[in-house]
């Protein structure tokens, strides 16, 4: 988890039992039309990233909405050029990006499964 800034606000973008047991979600914070981030729930693994790929600045991720790992969902994939990335930490493990991160943004849950993430707000 990275360290929240004082430009930041914590987020609510849904709750826990809305996300598949293992699969990924994007959320359009700014209603573009494009995710702003995603989240990654593997089992008790959650973890949400920018979506942005560090391969190709303005590239995003998926070829289609929440479209984000691998068919084993075991990755996070990138449409681009086929980067795969940990899901645990980012880091791009294959692919033309090999040893850069994607950018992992805060995360939390309450007592009552709303996950909110830290952002500029
Ligand atoms: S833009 Fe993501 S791998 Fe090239």
């Amino acid at each position: 988890m990275t360290a929240m800034s004082e430009l930041q606000r914590w987020f609510v973008l849904c709750r826990l039992d809305e996300l598949p047991i293992e699969g990924a979600r994007g959320f359009d914070l700014a209603q573009r039309g494009i995710d702003d981030v995603f989240i990654v729930r593997k089992h008790a693994m959650l973890r949400c990233y920018r979506n942005a790929c560090p391969h190709w600045p303005g590239a995003t991720l998926p070829w289609r909405r929440h479209a984000y790992l691998d068919g084993n969902a075991n990755y996070i994939v990138c449409h681009g050029h086929g980067a795969r990335f940990e899901i645990g930490s980012g880091l791009c493990v294959l692919g033309p990006c090999s040893g850069a991160r994607l950018e992992q943004v805060s995360l939390r849950i309450d007592d009552t499964g709303a996950i909110s993430i830290a952002w500029p707000g």
